[in-house]
């Protein structure tokens, strides 16, 4: 390529390779890195030092896709961008889903002089296409129950009243006959109640969009916690960012929202253990509308230092009715992701069994216009 005055000096060709979000990992034709550009540090958790002058191989040896897309670029004949699906293993940390371009590198008289890899990191889009997809099978199951718990109502109202007219006939005759009764009653009464919740979660009210201020709500919700579990030692820390404005919601939903995972994270902890609720405004990604500015997000985090839930249960927790506690109703994580839709949020958990778990809530910090989307149809978005 003929060099013109127009070119870029390489000044410039350096700042885009330090300042750019994907890792940039240049090879001779032996394959031998010879670039090795901050983001492929961040991303890999390897050092430039440790990176040149290394073979390739040596370092991605153990993962054949990766040494495999090298080799067709060291070849010289193909390009191969965006190849999605791939896992990097890294020395530290954990793997992270990643899509990779490689391309053969050319001098100027058109020779090839090793291959260019490019690696992008997609945790973060995969995390908002589980969200996308446990939202949808959400929506499919909610209509479902919502359909179940009316037919079950009906039913239930005659049990109910039939159950109470036996109580009339046997009272003052068969008093233990009338303990049978009373249990029935009250059964029924658990039952109607946990339909009066699905079918609450299945058609909310419409929600009443005021400015919310998050640090209050979650102040309250910790002192109403306090008092309730004072038999256990679960000690509540709050790390609340007070320049976070308040944000445009509706105050009951959320405060249901931070109350369920907030009472989820204190009845994980076995006999003493630690809550941190943490707010703060995400400094790496923000939420992007096609022709508007971006929106900030606030990330509200609530940690506890309890079992963990294991990555096959990870899956389950926010159906409807999963639980593993005896008085659990299982409704209170699908109410949460439910809340987080209707505010155009994100819900997400990580855990480690043994080490906790962290559920971490992003909210648009929007602090005008409330909602744009439509109301949400009957049954759960
Ligand atoms: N912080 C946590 N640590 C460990 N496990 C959790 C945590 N939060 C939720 N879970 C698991 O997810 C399940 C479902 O939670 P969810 O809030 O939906 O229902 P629940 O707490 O069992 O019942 P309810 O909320 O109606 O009282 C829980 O039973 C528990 O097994
Ligand atoms: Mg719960």
């Amino acid at each position: 390529m003929k060099k013109t005055d127009s070119r870029p000096d390489a000044q410039l060709y350096i700042r885009v390779l330090e300042n750019i979000d994907r890792a940039v990992i240049a090879l001779d034709p032996g394959g031998q890195i010879t670039l090795f550009n901050p983001a492929a540090q961040a991303i890999t958790g390897i050092s430039e030092k440790q990176a040149l002058g290394r073979q390739f191989s040596d370092l991605f040896g153990a993962q054949k896709n990766f040494l495999y897309l090298v080799k067709t670029a060291l070849e010289g004949e193909r390009s191969i961008s965006d190849h999605e699906d791939l896992t990097l293993e890294r020395p530290t940390g954990k793997p992270i889903p990643v899509s990779v371009s490689v391309s053969p590198l050319y001098n100027d008289s058109g020779f090839s002089e090793g291959a260019v890899l490019i690696i992008r990191d997609l945790s973060r889009v995969r995390d908002l296409e589980n969200a996308v997809r446990r939202a949808d099978r959400l929506s499919i199951l909610g209509t479902l129950a919502a359909g179940l718990a009316h037919e079950i109502k009906n039913p239930l109202g005659g049990i109910k009243g039939a159950t109470q007219l036996l109580a009339m006939e046997l009272s003052g005759e068969n008093l233990e006959l009338r303990e049978y009764t009373d249990v029935m009653l009250k059964e029924v009464e658990r039952v109607n109640g946990i339909i009066e919740e699905l079918m609450d979660l299945s058609r909310p009210r419409p929600p009443q969009w005021t400015p919310v201020n998050l640090s209050r709500v979650l102040d309250d919700i910790v002192l109403f916690q306090k008092e309730g579990y004072r038999g256990k030692d679960v000690e509540f820390h709050l790390q609340l960012d007070p320049s976070i404005p308040p944000i445009q919601g509706d105050d009951n939903l959320l405060t249901r929202l931070f109350l369920n995972l907030i009472k989820n994270a204190a009845e994980a902890i076995e006999k003493h253990g630690k809550v941190t609720i943490s707010t703060r405004v995400a400094s790496d990604y923000h939420l992007n509308k096609p022709g508007g500015r971006p929106i900030p997000l606030v990330v509200i985090e609530i940690k506890d230092t309890g079992p963990g839930i294991s990555t096959e249960d990870i899956d389950r927790i926010f159906t409807p009715f999963y639980s593993t506690k005896t008085q659990g109703s299982g409704l209170g994580l699908a109410t949460c992701q439910k809340i987080v839709n209707n505010h155009n949020g994100f819900l997400k958990v990580t855990s480690k069994p043994g080490e906790g778990t962290i559920f971490s809530v992003s909210l648009p910090l929007r602090t005008a216009e409330p909602n744009e989307r439509k109301p949400a149809p009957a049954g759960m978005e």
